[in-house]
């Protein structure tokens, strides 16, 4: 397409000062510009920013929207627990059968952590001050060691963090995991809109372009070649979790048997949720389909209804952890267009006018458009979703501080390694309100789980007993 095709195109779709524009540039940076603007599908583009920017409406609430079925985190009955005692052995065997891969998705921003960097490069842990990457590379390489297989990582990264993500891993070593179990893919991006559904520029030669959202995972693992190396190492299951959440078991064997016996297609975790305005995804069935509402769009009469012993009615949050089966992925990629439901955010984006002066604004001043993982959830055959306790399995760092921060994740993986500790007779100090009093940390290297919390301490001698105030790290 040439130069004049091209300001056809920009003029017909409304974004006419985007054509004049490119006249005004020198060859290089005109040359660079049209790149990007001839990867855009304008015609469809221009009817996101129609129905998304210049004439929103709130999001459809369904009229047939009742909460979703979940397996408990106890067995309720025999049947149940001889369930979940199958569901434990496959589990196993699948991991034991390299099966299983792990997949974590590293593309977003991390701007309300305001940490300038990949989130994945951030330290979480109290003692060593290992990385969310660090802490995942060393759980699932003792997690491969203990189950005898490989389990390769697939970790998606965005354009904005590429670079910086590949060369921390190789800075260091990719700690301890063999380089070609390790997997970088880069998901999509989107231009940022501004308000006048004008497209934004973050150089004279550039487009401000965003991350299209964790559901470009989907289309992003087809296109960059990462299915087919799943299949070519018979990898049936995949083991989803964000990067911002280091207690995730990795690989869970009860969920991933749980999945493989209920021959669900994607499954999740549900954390009974905090209160009604916890920021958590809610499980919901809609016209009979499991999907998850995100809780920006979750109507507050809904959010906030109870049930009559008191509970939350739609008590089941996301935690975001998922299992999907590879062959789910590949039919709904095949013709390498999935679409899924564009959701629409305002964020303050700076930019350059045509004459290249920087704006920094301090109001929203663009849309961003994103697609949603969970909004695969509905589009598959089966599902299944199984509570998650949220001491062993969600520690997220969203803020610089308060709720879901640094300070709040590295208390909480203190308890989770204290009860660890206790679970095999540690003796550990606890303040008068229960809350641990000392700072333990167990490497995930050598602890993936209570088993070889149990295994270390019985080959050398007895559990600890640990002092108030003490220090203690353990690998
Ligand atoms: C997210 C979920 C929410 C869930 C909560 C649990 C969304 C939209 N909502 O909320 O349902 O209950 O986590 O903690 O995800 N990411 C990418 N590429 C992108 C955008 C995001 O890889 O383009 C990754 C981020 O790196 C991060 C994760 O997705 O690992 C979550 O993104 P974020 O935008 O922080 O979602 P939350 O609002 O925290």
């Amino acid at each position: 397409m040439d130069f004049e095709e091209l300001s056809e195109i920009l003029t017909k779709n409304g974004q006419n000062q985007l054509a004049a524009h490119l006249a005004t540039l020198d060859q290089e940076m005109s040359a660079k510009l049209a790149v990007q603007l001839r990867s855009i599908d304008f015609t469809r583009l221009s009817k996101l920013i129609d129905a998304h920017v210049l004439n929103p409406s709130d999001a459809d609430v369904p009229e047939m929207i009742s909460p979703a079925p979940y397996f408990p985190l106890k067995p309720l009955d025999s049947g149940q627990e001889s369930l979940y005692q199958d569901a434990e052995r496959r589990g196993r065997e699948l991991l034991d059968a390299g099966e299983v891969c792990a997949l974590t998705v590293a593309g977003g921003q991390g701007s309300r952590l305001g940490f300038d960097g990949p989130k994945g490069t951030y330290p979480v842990t109290p003692l060593k001050k290992k990385t969310l990457f660090q802490y995942f590379a060393e759980s699932i390489a003792r997690a491969a060691e203990k189950f005898g297989s490989p389990i390769p990582w697939y970790i998606m990264t965005s354009e904005v963090n590429d670079a910086d993500t590949r060369s921390f891993f190789e800075r260091n070593a990719f700690f301890g995991l063999n380089s070609e179990d390790v997997f970088f893919f880069t998901q999509g991006t989107m231009p940022a809109i501004g308000m006048d559904g004008k497209l934004l520029l973050s150089a004279r030669g550039s487009l401000a372009l965003a991350p299209d959202g964790h559901g470009g995972t989907l289309l992003a693992l087809r296109k960059s070649g990462a299915l087919d190396d799943m299949r070519r190492r018979g990898i049936e299951h995949i083991s989803y979790f964000q990067v911002d959440n280091p207690l995730v078991s990795v690989v869970n064997t009860l969920f991933i048997g749980l999945h493989a016996l209920e021959n669900s297609e994607m499954s999740s975790r549900a954390l009974i949720k905090a209160g009604p305005n916890e920021k958590l995804g809610n499980f919901c069935l809609i016209d009979g389909r499991l999907s998850i509402i995100e809780y920006s769009d979750m109507p507050a009469e809904l959010a906030e209804k109870r049930d009559p012993d008191g509970r939350l009615t739609f008590r089941a949050g996301s935690p975001a952890i998922h299992i999907l089966s590879r062959s789910f992925v590949e039919r709904l990629t095949e013709d390498g267009d999935l679409r899924l439901p564009w959701h629409r955010a305002e964020k303050k984006v700076p930019y350059v006018t045509p004459s290249g002066e920087k704006i920094v604004p301090v109001e929203p001043n663009a849309v961003k458009l994103e697609t949603f993982i969970f909004d695969a959830i509905p589009k598959a055959d089966r599902t299944m979703v199984l509570e998650a306790e949220r001491g062993k399995e969600f520690a997220p760092v969203k803020n610089k501080s308060g709720v879901d921060s640094a300070e709040s994740c590295g208390r909480m993986l203190v308890e989770r390694d204290a009860e660890m500790l206790e679970s095999v007779g540690a003796v550990v100090p606890r303040a008068e309100n229960g809350s641990v009093d000392c700072i333990v940390e167990l490497s995930p290297r050598t602890f993936f789980d209570s088993e070889d919390v149990e295994t270390y301490f019985l080959k050398n001698g007895r559990a600890p007993n640990v002092r108030p105030k003490e220090e203690c790290y353990y690998e």
